[in-house]
């Protein structure tokens, strides 16, 4: 087993990172004195393979539980799949002492932990995620939230879970696309974070033919892990450096919004993403012409479907203009002056985000 805390004052949580952890849920539950009642909230494939095991080892550890669960994939990530959870707990008499489990894929943790933190005024949350994107960001750090029609993540809130249970052992079920758009989300944390983290996945992928065995990537998880504690330690409501996380996630967010959720899985949308701020710290001689070609080698060795014909850089730029993280009407870029090395430009000129995203149509459209 191995634990790492995010350290946030009265608010610090472990992440607990064990194989087969899911048959210890019932002990780690009585452990962190969690009441009696609990709701998991699912989606039908991940409850399909293993809420019965998770049920299983809660009832038998005394715990009252109820399953709640919502279609699969980022079209159930909205209010109305949110008002039908509230339905639900409200008939089922859920009351403030029970505790919601968020058991699946970051869009089970976003929509779960929204529910959690707004269903009579927040209720307790517990993260148990089971994607490898899941397990190596979106269940840490405490963002929860929904789409809205106009744009992606525009509604939710800052709540931080009891804990967050990570089971690599589930991710032995995942698609291989899934992995892939997972590992999305992990060359970020090297390309930000740690030059040497990033280089050695890379040449981990090409060694096995663009593939990682099951082994490697259960490694991914803890470095991952600590990082993002590390900086959601020092900046939990993202005024400052949290923004780095968000490298590739502009223009990555444009597109999953205009492809209305459908078309990309969120790693690979942030993947492009990625492609283009690297283009465009190269483009503005914050990375040289070998950094800026290394790195987009590496980014290219995940598959990623084309972007469709019908998308016109008008298109991605007026969504782009609504992305929350934009301030005053300024574009907010996360750019690199170093593979392993993120910067903030508080206000990026349009132009340059056009180039940005005309060299992504250029290079990647089908
Ligand atoms: N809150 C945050 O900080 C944060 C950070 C990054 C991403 N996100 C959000 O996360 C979402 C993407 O998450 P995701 O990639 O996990 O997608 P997802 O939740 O849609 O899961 C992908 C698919 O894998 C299936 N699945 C999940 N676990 C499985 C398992 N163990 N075996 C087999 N199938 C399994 C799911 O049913 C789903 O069909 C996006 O909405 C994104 O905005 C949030």
């Amino acid at each position: 087993m191995n634990q790492l805390v995010v350290e946030l004052g009265e608010r610090s949580y472990p992440i607990i990172i064990e194989n087969k952890g899911l048959n210890r849920i019932g002990g780690l539950f009585l452990e962190r004195e969690i009441g009696k009642r609990v709701v998991v909230i699912s989606d039908n494939i991940v409850a399909g393979l293993y809420a019965e095991t998770a049920i299983d080892h809660l009832e038998w550890a005394g715990f009252e539980v109820t399953l709640l669960t919502f279609p699969a994939g980022e079209k159930s990530k909205n209010l109305k799949t949110v008002d039908r959870l509230f339905e639900q707990m409200i008939s089922a008499k859920i009351d403030r002492r029970s505790t919601v489990v968020a058991f699946g894929g970051g869009v089970v943790g976003d929509v779960a932990g929204f529910v959690a933190a707004t269903y009579l005024r927040s209720i307790q949350l517990v993260q148990i995620p089971t994607t490898l994107l899941s397990q190596t960001d979106s269940s840490v750090g405490g963002k929860v939230g929904v789409n809205h029609r106009l744009g992606k993540n525009m509604i939710g809130a800052i709540y931080q879970p009891k804990f967050v249970l990570i089971d690599p052992l589930v991710l032995r079920t995942l698609e291989s696309r899934e992995v892939f758009s997972g590992l999305g989300e992990v060359l970020k944390y090297g390309l930000i974070w740690d030059r040497q983290f990033f280089y050695e996945i890379g040449e981990k992928i090409c060694q096995n033919q663009n593939r990682l065995d099951v082994e490697s990537i259960e490694q991914l998880i803890q470095p991952c892990c600590r990082i993002k504690a590390a900086v959601v330690a020092s900046d939990e409501k993202e005024w400052g450096l949290r923004r780095i996380l968000n490298f590739g996630h502009t223009i990555g967010h444009a597109l999953e919004a205009v492809t209305n959720y459908k078309y990309f899985r969120h790693g690979e949308a942030v993947l492009l993403g990625m492609k283009a701020m690297l283009y465009l710290s190269f483009r503005r001689h914050l990375l040289d012409e070998s950094a800026f070609a290394s790195a987009t080698k590496i980014l290219n060795l995940i598959p990623v479907p084309k972007i469709p014909r019908v998308l016109t850089s008008d298109k991605i730029l007026d969504q782009l203009q609504v992305d929350k993280k934009n301030v005053a009407g300024k574009i907010v870029a996360i750019l690199l002056d170093g593979i392993g090395r993120a910067m903030i430009e508080e206000d990026c000129s349009k132009a340059q985000i056009s180039e940005a995203v005309n060299y992504l149509l250029e290079k990647y459209q089908e």
